[in-house]
């Protein structure tokens, strides 16, 4: 009776909510048109404007340059948002132009690109994907958004849900990795994150799902590279986390600097008209990528700017971030007739419904507050929750010898490696609000657990600038310190080394072909190696590294990518054991970068099993499999998987149930993961596809049962004419805690 009660008050509430949320949209939209009549078309140009405040550009800028000398812009009503300033400073001073020097006074929305934490740095995205907990995730984007939010920041563009099985492309760094069900659901946990439940909340900003789409599979892992796909691979793979954003309600999205199948992704129709504010239904608002309309004449689709306006209005960009393309030639395009009003007004009408929603029409300033922006950013426990998600995050590669955990009487450990004394690097790509060199570095993480080691650096990594804006300039020619750190080695009973890539050497414009460690690193290993053998080699890296010759020569290995402000506390943690790794890979580790790109979501081919002979698919001189599989990593603790069952539950969707046992000595994480085979279809699907995922906690020896329900829509699939079908048939399903081992069952629907 009270469980009926408890569903009827649920009912009753949400409907209420629904009720209340439509009413709201409903007032919103009286103010939006009432605003829009008293709109010239010059003032309505101004709000699809959006100028760079002042900061390190990320793209080539326009010879008219920023916002700051545009004062002239912000009075006559010509700019409707302002980028990448942040503080309420520097803001209280643009919005004031807006709103008090203008005739209207609509005021600015502030974007900026809080990716991963903002004043407090959490791990890349990529390294929170791996802990495979959409809670703690939710909770980092939530952090997030308080603190950007109290620096007057009303607008993240994140997160980024591109899909990528390519390493070589820096910025899978700042994604979920490569599957499109993780991607859709980490994308939803962060929208929320940001978003939280009350747009108009003084913690909250909007978010912004990017980039839209296709810019993951940039040919050869080069950014900004040319994407030719199907539309089946484009449905299947790329479109889920975007539509699972929608789904969410994310109130912005970005276009893409690529081309797709060869019309630039900002001049796309198709992506931006028909399916996303079409078949989607989405209300929000798109903004270009940097510069990208004006690029549209660079890939030779426009022949100007102004022709670049026209094909990216009509195409349904609705704000120009940086090309002054809008801002100079849309007046005229509507004046002329080459673009009609309504998708002017249509676009403006989608702006100010957002800057409605944010509630910065009752109170501009609502965002901008001194001292909320020095309370909350002062704030500990944003700090304990980036430690938690730090842990979190760590994925433990191997640990042949259970050299991990380290016990506290451990003595006469040698840390070696240039990134282990760094405090700039774990603070990765895209920190833009986070002081520099503030992270906890590993010599000062494990100086809280023991004194008994001794560091040196071996090798410096880099030589030069370390900045945001510059290329990363590698040591490859000073091995003065390797003679040292042998010696010390040779004495040292375990040498703990951090090697890996810099925080600037992945993120947007870091395209490698080499994925191997950079400079004198690797070399730096095989010195070490020859003298000690106890090694435990923590990989710090924005992406997948090729480890094949560490895994063929060191024991143990823990992925630590870069961890933001707390890695240091957070990896000595997960080395003492005081944490017990749990993170799953969300992205395959190639066994060389010939196999780039790579999954284990791939398709069967006529000739699968690879034998030792010529005519079967597979490389004369390298295994087809991924060197770590996606959703591999281990713990200190083993877990069983036993008494598998997968039946049919009605017609259309499937119960699957499995036995998990910690079947070691420590209380332990796993995620455990249900895989699908749709045997035969009308098109081919993958030989193995993550439909469902669960992370549990097991105390030693104890075991529990875990059930999944896949439904209609997760036995589904995109046809390449967009239509979503379930075809019955044999499905083979598969579950594990990774997804190169698992148990299977085979159900006929
Ligand atoms: C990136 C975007 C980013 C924008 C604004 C561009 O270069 O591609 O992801 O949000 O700059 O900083």
């Amino acid at each position: 009776m009270r469980l009926i009660i408890a569903l009827m008050l649920g009912v009753i509430f949400s409907v209420a909510h629904v009720t209340a949320f439509a009413e709201e949209q409903s007032k919103i939209a009286k103010r939006v048109d009432a605003l829009l009549q008293k709109m010239t078309l010059t003032e309505k140009v101004g709000q699809m404007n959006q100028y760079n405040g002042f900061w390190d550009a990320t793209g080539p800028v326009p010879e008219q340059g920023d916002a700051k000398t545009k004062y002239e812009h912000l009075q006559q009503g010509r700019v409707g948002s302002i980028l990448n300033v942040a503080g309420h400073e520097a803001l209280r001073e643009f919005q004031d132009v807006a709103v008090k020097q203008s005739r209207l006074g609509i005021p600015l929305i502030f974007g900026f690109d809080v990716i991963h934490g903002h004043n407090t740095a959490f791990p890349i995205p990529l390294a929170e994907a791996a802990s495979w907990d959409l809670t703690a995730i939710e909770q980092g984007a939530r952090i997030a958004a308080t603190e950007a939010a109290a620096q007057g920041v009303n607008w993240t563009f994140a997160p980024m849900v591109d899909i990528s099985r390519d390493a070589r492309w820096g910025r899978v760094a700042e994604g979920a990795g490569e599957d499109p069900y993780l991607g859709a659901e980490i994308a939803k946990a962060r929208i929320k994150g940001f978003q939280g439940d009350d747009l108009a909340a003084v913690d909250t900003i909007a978010a912004c799902a990017k980039h839209f789409a296709g810019y993951g599979y940039a040919e050869g892992g080069r950014d900004y590279n040319h994407a030719d796909m199907s539309y089946s691979t484009l449905y299947n793979e790329v479109l889920p986390p975007f539509k699972a954003a929608v789904e969410v309600g994310v109130r912005t999205f970005m276009n893409s600097f690529n081309t797709l199948n060869g019309v630039p992704a900002t001049g796309s129709i198709m992506l931006q008209r028909d399916i996303l504010k079409g078949e989607w239904g989405f209300g929000g608002f798109v903004v270009s990528d940097w510069a990208s309309i004006m690029e549209m004449t660079k890939h030779g689709y426009a022949t100007d700017d102004r022709h670049a306006s026209q094909l990216a209005v009509i195409a349904g960009s609705d704000m120009d971030m940086q090309s002054f393309a809008y801002v100079n030639h849309l007046e005229d395009l509507v004046t002329a007739g080459a673009v009609d009003e309504s998708l002017i007004d249509d676009a403006v009408r989608r702006i100010l419904t957002v800057k409605f929603e944010l509630g910065l029409f009752d109170d501009p300033y609502r965002y901008i507050n001194k001292k909320r922006e020095e309370e909350v950013l002062g704030n500990n426990t944003h700090l304990k929750a980036a430690r938690e998600m730090a842990k979190r995050s760590i994925v433990l590669l191997k640990n042949e010898t259970n050299l991990l955990p380290l016990s506290k009487k451990q003595k006469n450990i040698l840390v070696v490696g240039p990134l282990a004394n760094d405090k700039n690097s774990p603070l990765g790509t895209w920190r833009l609000a986070v002081k520099d060199d503030s992270a906890i570095s590993l010599v000062e993480g494990l100086q809280q657990h023991t004194s008994a080691f001794q560091y040196t650096q071996g090798v410096k990594l880099s030589i030069g600038k370390e900045t945001f804006a510059d290329p990363i300039v590698v040591n490859t020619t000073d091995r003065s310190g390797i003679a040292e750190a042998k010696a010390l080695a040779k004495n040292a009973e375990v040498v703990v080394m951090m090697l890996g890539e810099h925080g600037y050497q992945s993120g947007e414009g870091r395209s490698r072909t080499d994925l191997g460690f950079p400079g004198l690193q690797q070399e730096l290993l095989e010195e070490i190696v020859a003298v000690n053998k106890n090694i435990i080699l923590l990989v710090a890296s924005g992406r997948p590294l090729v480890l094949s010759w560490a895994d063929a020569h060191i024991p143990t290995i823990v992925q630590t990518w870069q961890l933001g402000s707390e890695s240091g506390h957070a990896i000595a943690d997960v080395l003492f054991g005081g944490y017990n790794p749990s993170g799953k890979l969300p992205m395959s580790f190639p066994r060389s970068v010939g196999q780039v790109p790579i999954s284990y979501r791939v398709f069967s081919t006529g000739r699968p099993e690879p034998e030792e002979k010529v005519f079967w698919s597979r490389y004369m001189d390298e295994k087809n499999s991924p060197l770590y599989p996606f959703g591999y990593g281990l713990s200190y603790t083993t877990f069983g998987y036993t008494n598998m069952q997968a039946e049919v539950r009605d017609k259309a969707s499937i119960r699957v149930s499995i036995t998990v046992k910690n079947t070691g000595k420590r209380q332990g994480e796993e995620v455990v993961q249900v895989y699908i085979r749709d045997k035969v279809a009308s098109l081919v699907r993958p030989v193995k596809e993550l439909k469902s995922f669960k992370k549990i906690l097991l105390k030693p020896g104890k075991s529990k049962e875990v059930e999944f329900i896949l439904d209609r829509d997760s036995l589904s699939f995109y046809k390449d004419d967009g239509k979503f079908v379930f075809e019955p048939g044999d499905f083979e399903v598969m579950v594990g805690g990774s997804s190169g081992s698992v148990l299977t069952k085979t159900v006929s629907l």
